[in-house]
């Protein structure tokens, strides 16, 4: 009787134990004790190396099977396994979870298993997700101050720009874009404004502040192709007319501005961001119709693929109102992106916004932004 109560304590302790060995153990000397050369396909590399954590399936194993806290990933959910580049997921698997601000638990296996068998884990491990509607990461191309992405997001930024000219110009933007699905996105872009400016038949500045022309919008993504490594969207964005149209914040009527949106990857070149589109007036006697395009080429940079990620741009703006008399605006915008924390999910990018016709150095805008890629953690998370 004793010794049954016994065992039915010390078997489940045993287990207990032998777990916790067996997991430290597979986290910390991975590198050093494993025999795994005569593998080459992904699947065998998967099975011998991640599985006692990931799961036979790929969908993570539970706590209860695992002696660590820290939950895993579940492989086989597109929506998270579609997201991640499978160049960032390399270098994790290579040199450990810390590198992206993940738990130590996740181990580095750049001594046990030769560059060909992590890759191919990696394409094991992307290929959980069967679904190739669900756009891949590598089109999660670094955001232009101006010029739109064609990737479906979920992220906030912080938008600032000043423009000290003739009369001066604060704006601070919130945009929030939320994915729905594998191709859909909503968005919402709320400007606050304070600027100078000229009252008719006054010849002294006034300062008008207020929120700006909000914006809602709506993206699809049409086209996300690995072969060619193009990306294709359409979006359409309604401005509503909330900003204060006496103190110049806002225009005062409603505008739709439909554009198309395209990224292209370069291999060794960088990559080229393209959008194209109109802004229809629903006032034509107040504002003209107006049509822009934008491009936008850069080219992003890490210390040895993992280190912290500078991609300097730099985007043409091309712009027309749609009258007879008008000419062509043009602007070009040199500035430069840097990821800022170890996961490299939050962002901070600067330029300046430079008039190429009727150029007058004080209608420079500098603009500048903070980005939370918020899927991807919390904002104090992987520092
Ligand atoms: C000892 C257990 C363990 C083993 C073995 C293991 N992993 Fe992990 N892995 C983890 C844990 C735990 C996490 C989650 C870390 C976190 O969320 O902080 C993780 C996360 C990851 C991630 C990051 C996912 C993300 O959130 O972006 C990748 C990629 C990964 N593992 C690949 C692999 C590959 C490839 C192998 C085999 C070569 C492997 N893992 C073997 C425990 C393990």
């Amino acid at each position: 009787m004793v010794i049954r109560k016994l065992s039915t304590l010390l078997v489940p302790c045993a287990l207990a134990i032998s777990a916790v060995i067996l997991f430290s153990d597979l986290a910390q000397t991975t590198s050093k004790n494993a025999d795994w050369q005569h593998l080459k396909d992904g699947r065998d590399v998967f099975l011998a190396a991640c599985a006692a954590c990931h799961g036979m399936d790929g969908a993570g194993n539970k706590q209860s099977s695992v002696a660590f806290e820290t939950e895993l990933p579940d492989f086989t959910d597109c929506n998270f396994t579609s997201r991640e580049p499978a160049a960032d997921w390399y270098q994790i698997a290579r040199i450990g979870g810390p590198v992206r601000g993940f738990d130590p638990m996740m181990p580095a296996f750049g001594e046990a298993l030769t560059p060909e068998q992590l890759e191919s884990s990696i394409t094991h491990i992307k290929s959980f997700c069967a679904d190739d509607k669900w756009p891949d990461g590598v089109f999660n191309l670094p955001k232009a101050l101006v010029t739109g992405k064609a990737y479906p997001e979920d992220e906030y930024m912080f938008l600032f720009s000043f423009t000290p000219g003739g009369l001066t110009e604060f704006q601070g933007k919130f945009v929030t874009e939320k994915r729905l699905g594998a191709r859909h996105q909503l968005e919402l872009a709320a400007p606050f404004v304070v600027k100078q400016i000229m009252r008719e038949g006054s010849d002294e500045s006034a300062w008008g502040e207020g929120v700006g022309d909000i914006a809602l919008g709506y993206k699809l993504n049409l086209l996300a192709s690995i072969r060619s490594l193009t990306i294709i969207s359409l979006s359409t964005e309604v401005l509503l007319p909330t900003g204060d149209e006496y103190d110049e914040i806002g225009k005062g009527y409603f505008r739709f501005e439909p554009f198309i949106t395209m990224g292209q990857i370069i291999p060794h070149v960088g990559f080229l961001q393209l959008q194209a589109g109109a802004e229809l007036s629903t006032r034509p006697e107040k504002g003209a119709h107006e049509l822009f395009w934008r491009g936008t080429y850069g080219q992003s940079f890490s210390k040895d693929g993992y280190g912290r990620t500078w991609s300097p741009m730099v985007e043409i703006l091309g712009a027309r109102e749609l009258e007879d008399d008008a000419n062509v605006e043009w602007h070009v915008v040199p500035e430069v992106q840097v990821t800022l924390n170890q996961r490299q999910h939050i962002m901070f990018c600067m330029g300046a916004k430079i008039p190429l016709t009727d150029f007058d150095s004080g209608d420079i805008q500098y603009m500048a932004y903070l980005l939370w890629d918020w899927f991807d953690g919390g904002f104090t998370e992987g520092w």
